[in-house]
């Protein structure tokens, strides 16, 4: 009778354990069966009003169908909560990728741009950037340069003046980056070898000729540097600059109050469907100007020109970077129109290099 009872409560609480459809309905079913007033609780309390006989058979009966369901309610326990982890998991997703960033977005502006690249090109030959002031002393923008105050090489200068100072000398806005030469003459003792980039400024404007413009100084002194070491450092620079591996260039003899001998280099080239081709043809581009440095300005610097010796040439920036990118008016490049500087600006973190190639 009571085997009888024992398997019909086991089949009928199997079949609900199987069929909890949650913990909450599974913890319902075991206080049920195994709770103080559960159903397996009170089969058991039966024992104590048995005979021994009888307790020896029907015990370990419903010992063991407490043990069973007992196992049976852990295991769909442990089920029931791994299914509802999986349900959580899938449903509660988390993106944790970032949007991708927009790309920068300014532009590199050619002048800087050919800046970047004429210092990577002299780094690279061991020439350091110095620097100086864009209002300048008449001593430091002219008469240190061998142009005394009445020498007519003045006047080629187009000079801005500004107003009178107190003791009466009118500072200039410099015309040149020349004066670099001298405060790094007077500053530092030679080896010296440096590059000396920047804005100079002349009264004159037309599609080839901006007020203010961009040039590029260079210098060496030592004891024993001389013309043709001049002529190679200018070749490596044009090759590289130019990106060509043979570029013929002409010194024509030229005058600068400042250097003696004087040159003006023209490279090669042509103009062959709206680009210029560095290297070919039978044209000749004027680039920029040099020459050996005056002994007068050696002396002007504190310098012995029976000792010291050296080269010195200045280039204008905004016409290398108009002959290398094929922009034909100056003026534009300092419009700040937006559409131009899309147009001719280059990627901000496309950095030059002599490596990776200067103008990528
Ligand atoms: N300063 C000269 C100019 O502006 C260029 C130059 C520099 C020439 C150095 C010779 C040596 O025209």
């Amino acid at each position: 009778m009571t085997k009888k009872t024992i398997e019909t409560l086991e089949t009928e609480l199997t079949s609900a354990i199987t069929g909890a459809a949650d913990i909450d309905a599974l913890e319902q079913l075991r206080i049920r069966a195994l709770g103080k007033k559960g159903a397996i609780t009170d089969l058991m309390k039966t024992l104590g009003r048995m005979s021994p006989e009888e307790r020896q058979t029907e015990g370990p009966l419903m010992n063991g169908l407490k043990t069973r369901i007992g196992e049976m309610i852990a295991a769909r326990k442990t089920d029931l909560e791994a299914a509802a982890l999986a349900a959580r998991i899938s449903e509660e997703t988390l993106d944790v990728s970032l949007p991708v960033r927009p790309g920068p977005e300014g532009r590199i502006h050619p002048v800087s741009q050919v800046l970047d690249e004429i210092c990577e090109i002299f780094a690279d030959m061991g020439f350091a950037v110095a620097e100086g002031p864009d209002i300048e002393d008449d001593f430091h923008n002219f008469t240190a340069l061998n142009m005394p105050p009445e020498h007519p090489a003045r006047q080629m200068h187009d000079t801005f003046y500004l107003p009178a100072e107190e003791g009466g000398e009118r500072m200039v806005l410099r015309t040149h980056t020349s004066p670099v030469q001298i405060r790094t003459m007077s500053s530092q003792k030679p080896p010296i070898r440096i590059i000396a980039p920047g804005r100079t400024y002349r009264s004159d404007s037309d599609a080839t000729h901006t007020p203010m413009f961009h040039q590029v100084e260079g210098l060496v002194i030592d004891e024993s540097t001389h013309m043709g070491h001049l002529k190679g450092c200018l070749e490596a620079f044009v090759s590289a600059f130019f990106e060509v591996d043979d570029v013929e260039m002409r010194f024509r003899p030229s005058y600068f109050p400042f250097t003696e001998p004087s040159a003006e280099v023209d490279i090669r080239c042509v103009f062959k469907d709206g680009e210029l081709r560095v290297g070919e043809g039978d044209d000749w581009l004027e680039i920029l100007g040099c020459g050996m440095v005056n002994p007068k300005v050696l002396e002007y610097c504190d310098l012995d020109p029976e000792r010291y010796q050296g080269f010195a040439f200045g280039c204008g920036i905004d016409r290398l970077a108009m002959l290398k990118y094929g922009m034909n008016d100056l003026r534009a490049f300092f419009d700040s129109d937006l559409r131009w500087l899309r147009h001719y600006g280059f990627a901000a973190l496309d950095i030059p290099t002599l490596g990776g190639g200067l103008s990528r």
